[in-house]
């Protein structure tokens, strides 16, 4: 089995064997107890592991550290009746101690194969520090950058976030099935809790079952085809219903249509919170919702451990629906191994966290996700630059590029990037740090302080952004513009004259059309993890080439989102941002603002020049059962290697229902020299143009279909651009 990768979806008889007799042993209190996943902070360790020892617990979340978990691990395999190990559950979310770029950056690598093998590492270190299982990958889409979650996904496109879900759920579950050197990963949120209203965390969510199965719910299946065997179910409703009391999309969709056999588990008191929805009275309504629309764990509420077995008992849940939620969590453990190997050698975990390779890995992640938004010619710097002014609240920050959910991530670790510019410069390279303000806004600005410093360089590097505190659960914004004075001391840097190159770091795309059209230079940064700093360095003096390119749509104000490249065409489009928009009345626009957003999903430049030439359709007619075949030859007219993602787009003009203006459908990373061309051919599996038209038989709502008609297709450098072909899909 060593090297083999764990799908939950397959397992033998020898496991059902096991579980049903172990299942045949159990009381119901025990059973009820395989459903319920405490936290001991919020529970209290005297009372967490007193019903560890009554068997009353299936698993605990945020616990860290091999002897720890060892040690509640010992109370429920030598001291409960039957001895069942307890699963442990983690957020290792973009690494675990070695802290990578937060998950949007990572997208922007548009690389699956290189996230899976930050995921393989994060699962390497986690599980050698006692966790079994993660809560990742997160693969909600989100047109709404207001959203802070926003920074924990893949970004708006339901294609490409399809194939990091895949990715992410290889790496965290690859590996020696033996070993236990392995999480199961756990899909989440199910589902569209990325469509909140307004972009607020934790808000009401009202889409159409299309949407939902046309954008929202693509990458959770891509996730289930790969083999993850658990998934999360939202704390949001979807048009009047709480997804975590959902029968349609627990039930319906993911039991009955996609066959799911895995572990669906609450997010935190998300069955509690069915009464703030007004959803349940109380918690034993809310425990019995959930548990008959298919949560087969309850995340902290108590609701289960309250009230499931008298809800049984009373004949109000069948005790089948326990007994199946009890199977599913009781082989998701001994597939694990956790039967056989309940216990982490304790010494492991030091020789596996952060080894160099590791760190190694996370720079080369960071430098590919970084997004080089603007660049008249500023950039690269070179090394021969003789004075550099470096200022920013976080130029020599150690924290904040830990990004949102870093748990066990430590400052320690990381590199700022002032110790970047030291480590790649010339020691004679004279570089000024002034911190200048502080992210919020709490401080007086030192206007004067940080116009001296760029006076008498030869280049300002101003190092802005939001800290990560700004974003991630909970912290949503309305105001997506620099926060605190940070705008005002980039003026008053800009107002020197000197040549400035802003490095922005932010868990989010953020609205700063001004600062834009103010600079030369705007590398998209984000929040980079333990390498940022180096990574941000590498790539300002030229040592790397920057290739990532955005996975979300960058507004020009917060005005415009919902924004995201796939929309519809409405029947009165104005396209582009060359409309005078106040003289052109009744059309679908603003009266204030172009349509066009800052910077479209896909953009984003290198210190070479890719130039796209001879796009040619081989099948200008495809069957629905055949494959679009569309090249196109993509060449470094510039004067350095560089890495282009190349993208496919396609629109299908005419539907039973109507269709996005574009989709993406396929793209490929590639590295040329310069002059060097190459010939990039796409192969797409018509089946892949599908999407969910109007049902043709009678009663039916909808229907999974590929279309006839005429479509047009790109192949480009962004979702704006590109080279266009057009081809037939015969009925
Ligand atoms: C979040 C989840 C997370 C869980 C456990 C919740 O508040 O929504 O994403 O996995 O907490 O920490």
């Amino acid at each position: 089995m060593v090297g083999q990768s764990l799908r939950f979806a397959e397992w033998g008889a020898e496991i059902d064997a096991r579980v049903e007799a172990l299942l045949g042993q159990m009381t119901l209190e025990e059973k009820v107890g395989q459903m319920v996943q405490i936290h001991l902070g919020t529970l209290g360790r005297v009372e967490g592991e007193e019903r560890i020892r009554r068997g009353q617990v299936g698993s605990v979340l945020s616990l860290y550290g091999a002897a720890e978990i060892n040690r509640l691990q010992r109370i429920a395999v030598e001291e409960s009746r039957l001895g069942v190990p307890l699963l442990i559950g983690n957020d290792v979310i973009h690494g675990y101690r070695t802290i990578f770029p937060i998950p949007l950056a990572e997208s922007c690598t548009w690389d699956p194969g290189l996230v899976e093998e930050a995921a393989r590492i994060a699962a390497e270190e986690a599980s050698a520090d006692g966790t079994d299982w993660t809560f990742a990958p997160m693969v909600d889409i989100c047109h709404d950058p207001r959203w802070g979650r926003i920074a924990e996904g893949a970004g708006e496109d339901p294609f490409l976030g399809a194939a990091m879900a895949r990715a992410r759920v290889r790496g965290f579950q690859a590996g020696d099935l033996s070993s236990r050197r392995k999480l199961a990963a756990c899909p989440k949120h199910y589902v569209a809790y990325g469509a909140a209203e307004a972009g607020k965390d934790y808000n009401t969510v009202d889409i159409s079952e299309r949407t939902l199965r046309d954008v929202y719910l693509p990458p959770f299946k891509a996730a289930f085809d790969e083999g993850a065997g658990t998934v999360m179910s939202a704390f949001n409703e979807i048009g009047g219903v709480p997804a975590s009391a959902n029968p349609l999309t627990l039930g319906t969709i993911l039991r009955q249509e996609w066959g799911f056999k895995g572990v669906v588990l609450s997010d935190w008191n998300a069955i509690g919170e069915l009464i703030a929805h007004g959803f349940a009275a109380d918690l034993k309504e809310a425990a019995r919702r959930s548990v008959l629309a298919g949560v087969d764990m309850d995340m902290v509420a108590d609701a289960y451990h309250d009230h499931l077995a008298e809800l049984v008992r009373e004949g109000n849940v069948p005790l089948a629906i326990v007994d199946e939620a009890v199977r599913r969590v009781l082989r998701l453990k001994m597939m694990l191994g956790l039967f056989e190997q309940p216990y982490t050698d304790e010494s492991l975990a030091e020789k596996v966290i952060l080894k160099a390779e590791y760190r190694e890995k996370a720079l080369d992640l960071a430098r590919r996700s970084m997004v080089l938004l603007k660049n008249d010619g500023l950039l690269p710097l070179g090394r021969d630059v003789k004075e550099i002014a470096l200022i920013g609240p976080l130029a020599d920050d150690h924290h904040e590029i830990l990004g949102c959910w870093h748990r066990i991530g430590s400052d320690q670790d990381t590199e700022s990037v002032l110790d970047g510019l030291r480590a790649v410069l010339p020691p004679a390279t004279k570089v000024t740090h002034v911190r200048g303000c502080d992210l919020e806004g709490g401080e007086e600005p030192d206007l004067a302080g940080v116009a001296r410093a760029a006076q008498d360089a030869d280049v300002a590097i101003v190092v802005v952004g939001e800290g990560e505190a700004m974003s991630g659960e909970a912290h949503s914004r309305a105001y997506l513009g620099l926060p605190g004075q940070q705008q005002a001391l980039l003026e008053a840097v800009h107002a020197t004259g000197t040549p400035v190159a802003v490095v922005l770091m932010s868990g989010r795309p953020l609205a700063i059309p001004r600062l834009v059209e103010q600079v030369p230079a705007v590398l998209q940064a984000w929040h980079g993890g333990i390498r940022a700093g180096r990574a941000v360095a590498d790539l300002l003096v030229g040592a790397a080439n920057p290739s990532g390119k955005l996975t979300a749509t960058w507004p020009r104000t917060e005005g415009q989102i919902p924004v995201y490249y796939a929309h519809k065409n409405t029947g009165r489009p104005v396209g582009g941002d060359s409309i005078p928009q106040f003289h052109k009345p009744n059309w679908s626009l603003h009266i204030d603002e172009v349509n066009a957003p800052l910077f479209p999903f896909g953009y984003g430049l290198s210190y070479t020049t890719f130039e796209y030439r001879d796009l040619e359709v081989e099948t200008p007619e495809v069957d629905r059962d055949s494959t679009l075949v569309v090249g196109a030859t993509v060449a470094n007219t510039g004067d350095r290697a560089g890495d282009e993602v190349v993208q496919l787009y396609v629109r299908d003009l005419v539907g039973s229902v109507t269709r996005p203006v574009k989709e993406l459908k396929s793209f490929r990373r590639i590295s040329l020299d310069p002059g060097e061309k190459a010939r990039v051919r796409f192969e797409v599996l018509v089946e892949q143009l599908a999407f969910h038209g109007l049902g043709t038989l009678p009663g039916q709502r909808m229907e999974y279909v590929v279309e006839p008609g005429e479509f047009k297709v790109w192949i480009g450098p962004n979702s704006a651009e590109g080279l266009e072909g057009e081809f037939r899909v015969l009925g």
